[in-house]
């Protein structure tokens, strides 16, 4: 069977200060159509997968919001992490108790945070990636890159008139010089942050990868789906360390294949992905709310109060009026957004 997994536990902190940690971008109606990203991110597959597969990871402090904005999703479908460890533990706890029920599952994992515009092709790419599930292969998907983006992942794979192509390297957010030059080589492609596997193949990889991790969720055995699992879930939240599926998994494997995809992908991780999809004006601002521009170009410039922004000679600027802070920075550099979070204590 197939189990779409979604990941939503993320903080979402290069999207300061729009996402908050008591409130990150996810749960959060961000394109503005009524639904937010985690449910747009469940409205794809709930015509086509039981909501029994329907997984989601997040973490317990977002428990309201997930029973609010999925009340489709059955709640032992809810994996609550007690404290945030990043995508690689709250990957293996879905594959390890998903395993207990269908040991010969095939795992969809999703990001909340994405954009899809062409829902058609996205389902043929996955579907692509679903059928060619085997006991070894790890499925990524990769994304015509445009600009050379720190955020992300970059595959290189081997050319072949397949549709499925081996993955030769996996560099997760390489240094601006380095994006540049995998840019300029035209040689790679984005890592999605969408996988596709089987329970079997994610487990081997984390068994010789990651033996501890795989230890201490492989202890569950006979625990999952038992009133006894929070407190089995806590001490193996305790015991992992925090790391990306990308660096802990991808970038480590030699069984890692790319499907191409083409279906209107955008990653809403950054003020900068978010300007390049929104109405921009006819110098290429974005503006929300209250503001007045004059010679400015290539600006995102957002009041979300009753202030009014007026902005001459901009270039290139962030500029983001919240009730309690004020964001003003350059748009590209979304590598910072962690440091900002870390130096401003404001949050709850
Ligand atoms: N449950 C849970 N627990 N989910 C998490 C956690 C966690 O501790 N941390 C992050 N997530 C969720 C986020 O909410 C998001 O939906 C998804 O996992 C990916 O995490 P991000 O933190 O947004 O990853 P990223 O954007 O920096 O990088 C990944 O995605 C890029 C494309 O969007 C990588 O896979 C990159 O290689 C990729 O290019
Ligand atoms: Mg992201």
């Amino acid at each position: 069977n197939i189990h779409v997994v979604i990941m939503a536990g993320g903080a979402g902190t290069r999207f300061w200060p729009y996402s908050r940690n008591n409130k990150p971008k996810q749960f959060l109606d961000v394109l503005g159509t009524g639904r937010t990203l985690l449910q747009m991110t469940f409205d794809r597959f709930k015509e086509t997968v039981p909501s029994e597969n329907i997984w989601v990871v997040s973490n317990e402090i977002y428990k309201d919001f997930l029973a609010e904005q999925l009340p489709e999703v059955p709640i032992e479908n809810i994996l609550l992490e007690p404290s945030k460890r990043n995508t690689a533990p709250c990957i293996a706890y879905a594959a390890y108790k998903i395993r207990e029920k269908d040991p010969n599952g095939v795992m969809v994992i999703l990001p909340s945070d994405h954009v899809i515009f062409k829902e058609a092709a996205f389902v043929e790419v996955i579907g692509q990636a679903v059928d060619s599930a085997d006991d070894e292969r790890l499925f990524t998907i990769g994304i015509e890159p445009h600009r050379p983006e720190t955020g992300y992942g970059y595959i290189q794979f081997e050319e072949s008139d397949e549709e499925i192509k081996k993955v030769k390297t996996f560099t997760e957010k390489p240094e601006l010089e380095l994006a540049e030059k995998f840019i300029a080589s035209g040689d790679f492609v984005w890592n999605a942050g969408i996988f596709v596997w089987s329970v079997t193949a994610i487990i081997n990889a984390f068994e010789t990868y990651q033996p501890e991790l795989a230890e201490t969720f492989e202890e569950g055995s006979g625990i999952y789906y038992t009133p006894d699992e929070p407190k089995f879930i806590k001490s193996a939240y305790s015991l992992s360390k925090s790391n990306s599926i990308d660096y802990a998994i991808m970038e480590k494997s030699d069984s890692v294949y790319v499907v191409l995809g083409d279906f209107g992908w955008s990653d809403l991780g950054s003020w900068n992905a978010l300007h390049e999809i929104k109405t921009k004006d006819e110098n290429e601002n974005v503006i929300e709310g209250n503001v007045i521009t004059y010679d400015s170009k290539d600006n995102y410039i957002l009041s979300e109060t009753n202030r009014v922004i007026v902005a001459q000679g901009l270039e290139g600027y962030l500029v983001a009026d919240f009730e309690d802070v004020l964001l003003i920075c350059k748009k590209e550099d979304s590598g910072i957004f962690r440091r900002f979070v870390t130096d401003v204590k404001i949050e709850k």
